[in-house]
């Protein structure tokens, strides 16, 4: 028996970053012919005048839920939501139930993520047994898995004992591994409801200072320094980290960081609405940490944008403040956030090249780098894996929280007008997303 023929597509007329329209010939998950009139005889066509199109976008840090709360989310319904959210790559946090921190967990959520094609899921392993702090996990096993994990992360707990973080970074050293941290430094945010500060006060809410985030970051670079291993820093959120990442990177440190698009938009003063939808770990900081996280993106200070998408069920999130839990769901929102944030702080137009050079930058090349995912973040060229996001720049959508492909409704954009449309997203030559809408 011959194979199957696999469908091949003609992209006519796309905006690559900083080049002029061309057409994409995909054939057998590449890019096989580019250039302008392209013959696509039997290829389907894609009509993309006036779109750009981007690498397709990587998050280094996604919440999947499955196993275990999948009323929440599943691999499947959040591998569709960020194929809708023009992502081909996701990495899939640890903190299921059970804890991905055994080569079976993470072989299954790989397994999951292949299962449902709309997304590259690769997991992220737990660097201690269940997230509790106190002996490393099966790191290696976990490394040589069939998920080849690369990035270990207690995300949601930090891991706070120096000892462990020192021998987690020592170990992983071996296969150039990561160590990600959720830098919070549990003694100094006991109880912590929000941002530290005078919103706090004035709310009578127990504060979240961003010394218990800076302490960490300050320690874990000078670890890492030390150790000679790679440290990434996850949702960075106050202006004393990025002086802290500032002063690691001048000295070479191997640190990268990340910043969500809720930490470059919102702000502590929005607790006040007691909207448990704005509860976040860590918390919405105050817009002067705003305006410096904006800098530091566009500078490079912090490598990357990543969604720290956190679906959580109704019942989680629609009670009070005090016992909701933390997290946005944020894979269908986060370009368009980012776009308007670029808009808003850089003065760049969405005509602008530069801009989107700086969202191929943040979004996919270096995420993709980071992660070791070698099919991702590369500009669509003769020979590249087609793996590719179109984006119409002139639209402009409301989010609506029950149109949301997740399974969970936590977003914290509910009826704001943000710039940019996701088109259509390929996933190795092969649409997950056409038209805006998802193709299974
Ligand atoms: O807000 C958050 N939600 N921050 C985390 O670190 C964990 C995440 C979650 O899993 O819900
Ligand atoms: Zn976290």
């Amino acid at each position: 028996m011959s194979e199957p023929v696999r469908p091949s597509y003609l992209i006519k007329g796309a905006r690559l970053v900083g080049a002029a329209p061309t057409d994409l010939l995909l054939r057998d998950g590449a890019v096989v012919a580019t250039g302008s009139g392209l013959d696509g005889r039997g290829a389907e066509v894609v009509d993309a005048a006036g779109l750009v199109a981007l690498p397709g976008l990587v998050d280094l840090h996604t919440h999947l839920r499955e196993p275990g709360r999948e009323d929440a989310e599943t691999v499947e319904s959040g591998s569709r939501a960020a194929a809708l959210g023009g992502y081909t790559a996701v990495c899939a946090m640890a903190n299921t139930s059970p804890v991905a921190d055994t080569a079976g967990v993470v072989e299954q959520v790989w397994r999951l993520g292949r299962e449902a094609g709309l997304v590259d899921v690769q997991p992220v392993g737990a660097v201690t047994v269940g997230l509790a702090g106190e002996r490393l996990a099966e790191l290696g096993a976990m490394a040589t898995s069939a998920a080849r994990v690369r990035i270990f992360s207690d995300d949601g707990h930090c891991v706070a004992d120096p000892r462990l973080m020192r021998r987690a970074l020592e170990y992983v050293k071996a296969f150039d591994g990561i160590i990600a941290q959720h830098a919070e430094e549990p003694r100094l945010t006991e109880g912590a409801q929000m941002h530290e500060g005078e919103v706090s006060t004035r709310l009578g809410l127990t504060g979240w200072p961003a010394v218990a985030e800076e302490a960490i970051i300050a320690r874990d670079v000078l670890l890492a320094e030390h150790v000679g291993s790679r440290l990434h820093v996850c949702h960075v959120s106050t202006a004393g980290s990025v002086e802290v990442l500032r002063q690691a990177k001048a000295r070479g440190v191997r640190v990268t960081a990340e910043v969500t698009p809720h930490h470059l938009l919102l702000t502590d003063e929005l607790a006040g609405s007691y909207d448990p939808v704005y509860k976040v770990n860590p918390p919405l900081r105050t817009a002067a940490d705003v305006a410096v996280l904006r800098a530091a993106l566009a500078e490079g200070i912090i490598d990357v944008v990543a969604t720290d998408h956190a679906p959580h069920a109704l019942e989680d999130k629609e009670c009070e403040w005090a016992y909701a839990r933390p997290g946005m769901v944020g894979l269908e929102t986060a370009l368009p956030v980012l776009l308007h944030v670029l808009t808003e702080s850089t003065a760049r137009g969405l005509d602008d090249p530069a801009l989107w050079e700086l969202v191929a930058e943040r979004m996919s090349r270096t995420p993709a780098r980071i992660a070791g995912l070698t099919e991702h973040g590369r500009d669509p060229a003769l020979g590249v894996p087609a793996n590719i996001t179109l984006v119409d720049p002139a639209a402009r959508r409301t989010v609506d929280p029950a149109e949301l492909a997740s399974r969970s409704r936590n977003t914290p954009y509910a009826g704001r007008t943000l710039p940019g449309r996701i088109v259509a997203t390929f996933l190795h030559g092969e649409p997950t997303v056409l038209d805006g809408k998802a193709v299974r």
